[in-house]
């Protein structure tokens, strides 16, 4: 009997294939085989557009930070200290203290049903900043004590998913297709130095194969369809769309900061 391959495996060895070129380039055709070549999630060609080229527009696909990570340049320390940042701001962060806190405050009754949405999505097998606590784990890592860096984006993150309707909408999509690109990022250039636990653990193969942040962003683009009625809701979304892009990027900028 033949082992079907797994999201991870195909993603890895894409990447085995690509990754002694130019580590612009390997980030780039990362980009487009996760964010560019995947299926249409809406009817709409405007948020098609938006879900396949904002990022890239906003060069955020090669901010310094992943092109750090993709190149190997992290020591072992500084790895560490990326991983438990990045847990605290995107995992714990965002889980704990940005979606589960706007669900119970949120006004907006279509918000609250798509954030009670990814809310499950979460929690699937078991909270997802928690499989990434054993991933720092297995990795032989341990969670260091939280920087402010992490508190001022999930505030920022707060901020975003807590404004208008059209604004949170858009935000949460930046969220959801800037992790589809993150996670497969982080999986690919954490292989280089342990392939076998990024190859085998559960967190990878939740968030990159097909039902994991790519559903959570098409599930996004369903709610937004149903909600535009004008130009100035279309603005506002991909206002609050960019508004997610600079808040990650300026994270990643200042968690780099830390460990030059
Ligand atoms: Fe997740
Ligand atoms: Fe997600």
């Amino acid at each position: 009997m033949c082992e079907v391959a797994t999201a991870v495996d195909s993603l890895l060895e894409y990447y085995n294939q690509i990754k002694h070129g130019n580590v612009n380039q390997v980030a780039e055709k990362l980009y487009n085989l996760r964010i560019t070549s995947r299926e249409a999630p809406s009817s709409l060609p405007w948020l098609n557009n938006l879900l396949r080229d904002r990022l890239h527009k906003h060069d955020h696909h090669i901010n310094p930070m992943y092109i750090d990570l993709l190149a190997n340049r992290l020591d072992k320390q500084r790895l560490e200290a990326f991983i438990s940042e990045y847990y605290w701001g995107s995992g714990y962060g965002f889980q704990r203290e940005v979606i589960n806190l706007v669900y119970k405050t949120t006004d907006d009754e279509s918000f609250k049903e798509y954030l009670k949405l990814i809310l499950i999505e979460e929690q699937k097998p078991r909270p997802h900043y928690m499989i990434f606590q054993e991933v720092i784990t297995a990795l032989g890592f341990q969670l260091k004590q939280r920087k402010p860096i992490s508190l001022k984006f999930v505030q920022n993150q707060h901020e975003g998913y807590s404004s208008n309707v059209y604004h949170a909408f858009g935000y949460a999509l930046g969220i959801e297709v800037e992790a589809d690109y993150q996670i497969s990022l982080l999986a690919c250039a954490l292989s280089n130095l342990y392939p076998d636990e990024i190859s085998t653990h559960e967190y990878f193969e939740i968030h990159i194969d097909t039902s994991g942040e790519e559903m959570h962003a098409k599930e996004t683009c369903l709610s937004i369809e149903k909600l535009i009625q004008s130009e100035q809701d279309i603005q506002t979304v991909i206002f609050g769309f960019d508004t997610a892009i600079r808040d990650t990027g300026t994270f990643l900028h200042e968690i780099r900061e830390t460990l030059q």
